[in-house]
């Protein structure tokens, strides 16, 4: 038993498209636990921390705008921030995004249905999930505080 907690985020594409409905079915489908949701205005400080990794990407400023609403007038900046729980929650919710490219993502995941590469490069994939257990528990502490967490 590897029960786990995973972060989800439903990104501005996601909200703009109307796609939140759709994104919580197929987790309720996959048989995950939603454990906790709120709106979040996500500032730059939380965008930057959130991807502090990818920093020296080339791709990291507009990394930052992106989830931040500014590709889709989200002038509120809001984003719809989840917590899954469940057995390998991780790597469950990983399938049904699909995967983080839209262009390799499968047929029929999240991502393979409703992502996109725009024409400048970059990626617009619905959502995001945690990548790995150490990701997960460091974005779940940065997006949640501990009692808005079922326990
Ligand atoms: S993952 O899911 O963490 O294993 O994926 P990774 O490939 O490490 O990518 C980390 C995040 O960077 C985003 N990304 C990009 N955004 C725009 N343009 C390009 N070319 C690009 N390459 C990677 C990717 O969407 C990941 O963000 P999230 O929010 O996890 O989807």
């Amino acid at each position: 038993m590897n029960k786990e907690r995973t972060l989800v985020l439903i990104k501005p594409d996601g909200l703009f498209r109307k796609l939140t409905g759709l994104v919580i079915d197929r987790l309720d489908a996959a048989g995950l636990e939603l454990a906790a949701a709120k709106m979040v205005t996500v500032s730059e400080s939380l965008a930057r921390e959130h991807y502090e990794a990818l920093k020296d990407k080339p791709f990291f400023p507009d990394l930052i705008r992106y989830i931040r609403g500014e590709f889709h007038g989200l002038k509120d900046h809001r984003v719809l921030a989840m917590v899954y729980r469940g057995e390998n929650a991780i790597r469950r919710v990983r399938d049904v995004a699909g995967a983080t490219n839209p262009e390799d993502a499968a047929p029929g995941t999240l991502r393979g249905s409703f992502g996109r590469i725009t024409t400048k490069g970059h990626f617009e994939n619905v959502i995001h999930a945690s990548s790995d257990p150490a990701d997960a528990e460091r974005e779940v502490k940065l997006w949640f505080r501990p009692e808005e967490i079922l326990p």
